[in-house]
Formats: structure tokens, sequence, C-alpha cells
């Protein structure tokens, strides 16, 4: 089993490229299903949910064809199956973008229930009504969500909840669909804006992504075509707070600082320094934080995927701290790893409270899920003595090089398989 072996207590200094968004290209790789041509897409992150679907794709007659290391290039004409495999359906979240996808494509959708992160219910609801108002039959039968689109049609939607995979799955099947689509009270996560500006540099009609109204008028195809996924919103938080909880000194490249705003604001706030350039940001810490409180919201608020990572940065700052999530039901349940670490965090439904301690000691852990993983990482870089991380796997899934990007920073961590 892999591990990660980290020394912690140096102060993060240099600078840091960060890849493409992995929540934009886990939806943008399989709407190029709807493509008639060769997609080109660029900036992909090299992680292990994108190789699932290069591998769902690929077995559903796609060419994959790896450009270099963060292009790719792909042709969909050969697939004529509307059926995903199990095998790689139920490894992630995002493979429900393949129900949108195949419902534009081949007017039907056979896609297994999605796996991904376990952060309580992930009810998928809103992707039904969704289906349902552009005229489909959405059935889901021992696990498998089974969708008729003869009958693909625009319509109009309003969300009941703010979701993000159901807007980007809606527009998705919406792009072929006749006539118009207007979706409301749609999420406006920047990885939503991503794959609009895919769908229609690739020829779709798609306006109002990143506003709470979005409305596509359906095309008869799309062309191929040469696309760049945007930097990833997530990853960037991750370095700027292993910048800011080891007190250190980190220019974040390849960013778009304007998608980190609520980061910023709140290190700000903590009394951490960060300057904001075109396409960079620097954290550095230069005097103690303060205590402060945060409540996780739906894009421009501040993101339930740095959540754990908010937290672990909360655990060594002096006073009391109290943290809200309110987008998942259950995404504290790491904090009992941190607590092994020294850390002192009461959790109460869905807030934790945080009474800051003098430091975190090193301690043998497990990542419980992918962003629970990443906050493991940085309590281990900020903590004395060496902390043992277990279940890489879930990391895998969204840090591209994570030990090397780590290292040119000054951090000593390695990978080692017992
Ligand atoms: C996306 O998940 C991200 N995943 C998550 O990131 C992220 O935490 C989440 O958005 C919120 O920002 C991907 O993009 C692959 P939602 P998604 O639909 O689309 C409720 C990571 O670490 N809801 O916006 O599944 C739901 O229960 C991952 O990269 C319904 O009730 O999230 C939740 O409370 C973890 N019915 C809220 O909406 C539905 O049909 C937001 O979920 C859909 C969602």
């Amino acid at each position: 089993m892999e591990k990660l072996v980290i020394k912690g207590g140096k102060p993060l200094t240099g600078e840091v490229e960060i890849s493409g968004a992995k929540n934009a290209a886990v939806a943008i790789l399989p709407a190029t299903l709807l493509v008639k041509g060769e997609c080109i897409i660029e900036n992909v992150p090299n992680i292990s949910d994108v190789n699932v679907i290069f591998d769902m794709l690929k077995v559903m007659g796609a060419k994959v064809e790896k450009i270099n290391d963060t292009c790719v290039k792909i042709d969909t004409t050969g697939v004529n199956t509307y059926i995903a495999a199990q095998e790689y359906a139920v490894k992630m979240r995002a493979s429900y973008y393949f129900l949108g996808a195949l419902m534009g494509r081949m007017r039907r959708a056979c896609v297994p229930l999605p796996g991904g992160c376990d952060l309580g219910p992930r009810p998928i609801d809103q992707h039904k009504k969704g289906f349902e108002s552009l005229g489909c039959d959405v059935n889901i039968n021992c696990g498998v969500v089974e969708v008729d689109a003869t009958n693909l049609q625009g319509g109009n939607v309003y969300l009941d909840v703010v979701s993000v995979g159901a807007t980007i799955n809606i527009m998705i099947a919406a792009a072929l669909a006749p006539g118009a689509t207007i979706i409301e009270n749609a999420a406006k996560e920047p990885h939503i804006v991503d794959v609009a500006n895919f769908l229609n540099s690739m020829g779709a009609n798609i306006r109002g992504a990143g506003t709470d109204v979005i409305k596509v008028k359906g095309v008869e195809s799309l062309h191929g075509g040469t696309y760049s996924i945007i930097p990833d919103q997530i990853e960037a938080g991750t370095y700027m707070f292993a910048a800011l909880a080891t007190k250190g000194n980190v220019l974040i490249k390849n960013v778009i600082p304007k998608h980190l705003e609520a980061i910023s604001a709140k290190f700000v706030e903590m009394g951490a320094t960060v300057e904001e350039g075109d396409e960079d940001v620097r954290v550095c810490v230069e005097k103690p934080l303060k205590s402060i409180n945060v409540k996780t919201l739906p894009y421009p608020g501040f993101p339930t995927d740095l959540q754990p990572l908010m937290v672990t940065a909360l655990t060594t700052v002096s006073g009391v701290s109290k943290v809200t999530e309110s987008v998942w039901d259950s995404r504290f349940r790491y904090t009992g790893e941190l607590t092994k670490m020294g850390a002192n965090i009461m959790v109460d439904g869905r807030t934790a409270l945080i009474q800051g301690v003098d430091g975190l000691c090193g301690a043998l852990v497990k990542a419980t899920d992918l962003r629970a993983g990443a906050a493991l990482v940085v309590a281990g870089l900020s903590a004395g003595g060496t902390t043992t991380i277990t279940d890489l796997k879930h990391i895998d899934r969204g840090y591209e090089n994570l030990e090397n990007k780590l290292t040119a920073l000054g951090a000593d961590i390695t990978r080692i398989d017992e």
C-alpha cells in the first residue's frame, strides 16, 4: 500500500504552477461525445479521475491520443453505444456527465449511479428533473440510470437546489436539443463557465453561464476544435493553504485570481498577506494569524472543497474559530484524523468549533476523501515530527504531481510503497 511520509514544520517558499481544473476536465471530456470530429483539449490535468474518463471513452469506441502530458486528441466518431461501463462509472462522481452527453449524441443513455467522495447523501434528483423537463423519460433501476431521450427538446428547468453537476449535465444535454432551454437557479462555479465556453467553441449556443440563468439554443451539430481548460481553483486554493498553514511565502502561478477572491478575502481577514497578479497570487504570513468564522457556499462564496483545508489551517490559530458547512451533510468526518495530530475540534452537525492549539504533531492518518486527504497533507507539512498518510487513491484522483510540486517548495515529502 502506498503512503505519503511527511517530515513537517518547514515554511514553504518558492513558486508552484497550477494544473488544469479537474472539475472542468471531467465534464468537458465526456462532452466530446457531442462533437463530430476531433477535439484537441489542452491543459488537461494528469490525475486518476481524468484517466478513468479516458478509459470510459475508449471502451465506448472513442480514439484518445495523448499528444503530451497535458494535451489530448479525442475523436468520438466511432462511438456507437449508449451504455457506460459500470466498472469505471462507479469510481467517480463525474461519470454522471455521460448521461447528458449520451442523451445528446445517442438520444439514449444508460449509466450506472456514480461513485465519488462520501460527503453524505448525494442525490441526482435535480439531474432527473432537468432531463424530464427536456422531454426525456428517466428511470433508475438496480443502480443504473436509464434515459430515453427520443423526444429530447428544449425546456425550462428551475433547480430546487443550486447544483453544479445538474447545471452542467442539463447544459450538455440541451446543447443539441431542438429549441430553447432555460436553466434557472443555476450554479455559477468557474468550471460551469468553462464547460459552456468549450461547447460554444465547438458551435453550441449557450449564454449566461456564470449567472443564475443559463439560456441554451439547441444546434444541429457540434464541430471539432481546440480548447484549453481553465486552471484549477481548488488546487490553487490548496497551495494557498499550504503556504498559510506553514507560515511560508509562495507564489501560486497560472491561476485566475478572480476565482480565488473568496479565499484571498478570508486570508486577509486572518492577517496573511495576499498579492494578486494578472495570473498569479502570492501568499505570505508575516505575523500571527487571527481566528475567524467561515461558512461554505456555492460560488462566489467560500468553496466547500476547501473547507477541510480551512479547518486544518485554523487548528493552530490562537482563539476559537467557527466553520459552517452549508453544501454537504457530512463533510467533517476527517476531523477525527486531525484530532490524532493534536487538533482541538468540536463538531456539532454542520458546524465545527476549532480551538487553536500551539502546534500539530505528526501521526499516522488516513485520507477519507479527496479534499480531506489534501487537508491532511497540509496538516503534515505544518506539524512537528513525521506524518504518514494512507489511502492515497483519494488524493491521486485530484492532485497532479503533488509530491514534486511540494518538494520544489521545500517540503520533505516522500511516497513509499509498503
Ligand atoms: C461538485 O459535485 C464537485 N464535483 C464537488 O467537488 C463539489 O463539492 C460540489 O460540486 C459543490 O461545489 C465535481 O464537480 C465532479 P452539487 P456535485 O450537485 O456536482 C445537492 C471535489 O472534491 N443536490 O453542486 O455532485 C447535494 O446533495 C468534489 O472535487 C441535490 O440535492 O455537487 C449537495 O448538498 C467533491 N440533488 C448540493 O446539492 C441533486 O440532484 C450541491 O451538490 C444534486 C445535488
